[in-house]
């Protein structure tokens, strides 16, 4: 099959598997993978570590935008193999941690941060053959990208699969805690001035709460097999 070179953006809500999908599809058609979340994650877990971020939660603004000149938050590895690294050290565990889960969407209502993600991933993503996920990447980032797909799930479904998978890297977490946090993020992450999670009008909708990762890629198989011979992938 000819894939066209083209970005490929997918946004959505938290914890509906837009990375695991994001990644298979990279894997897939041997695109680049960024993920836009973990640039976020990567910036509050450095806020955390270097007080820039006090105990009760308190961001210290000119101190985050003065970090952010040198901040040097990068990715290795490619596709499903993929990792996270702040300057040589590689943090792909840590910004996965409820610690930095219940701060990260105040970190990314921050305009400044906003701007030095949205600048890394336009550095990273110009090539186009490229596959992101995040919030806002088909409405802000690349609002030009070939192919834009908006990821949702039922709360509950979403609470239960991030509690899954992070008892399974060894976090000790109750589903209340998981499912606030989820609830806590939606709500910042939809309300916030710059750049809120919504769905761009040509993106289209894939509701997964009831789909595996598998009939997630035989419906994207069938969304490129029609771009392929020349449609938008949406009939
Ligand atoms: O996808 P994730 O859960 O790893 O993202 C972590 C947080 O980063 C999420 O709560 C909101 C924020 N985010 C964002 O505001 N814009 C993006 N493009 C990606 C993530």
């Amino acid at each position: 099959m000819n894939i066209p070179d083209m970005i490929i953006a997918i946004d959505g809500y938290s914890s509906t598997g837009k990375s695991s999908f994001a990644r298979l599809i990279a894997d897939e058609l041997g695109f680049l993978y960024l993920d836009s979340g973990a640039l976020y994650r990567g910036v509050t877990l450095w806020a955390q570590e270097n007080g820039v971020i006090s105990p009760e939660g308190h961001i210290d603004i000119p101190a985050l935008e003065k970090g952010l000149e040198g901040l040097d938050i990068h990715f290795e590895g490619h596709g499903s193999d993929a990792s996270t690294f702040i300057g040589g050290r590689c943090v792909e565990k840590e910004i996965r941690t409820l610690a930095v889960s219940g701060m990260v969407s105040p970190i990314a209502a921050v305009p400044q941060v906003r701007e030095y993600v949205d600048r890394r991933l336009r550095v990273l993503g110009g090539r186009k053959r490229v596959v992101l996920d995040g919030r806002d990447i088909g409405t802000t980032v690349f609002p030009d990208a070939e192919l834009k797909i908006f990821m949702t799930a039922d709360l509950d479904v979403r609470a239960e699969r991030r509690m899954k998978e992070m008892r399974s890297k060894g976090e000790d977490v109750r589903y209340e805690d998981v499912l606030r946090n989820l609830q806590e993020r939606d709500y910042i992450d939809s309300h916030r001035e710059a750049s809120p999670l919504s769905c761009a009008e040509d993106a289209i909708v894939l509701d997964n709460s009831r789909m595996t990762l598998e009939d997630q890629m035989v419906w994207f198989r069938g969304i490129i097999a029609r771009m392929a011979d020349g449609s938008d992938g949406k009939n």
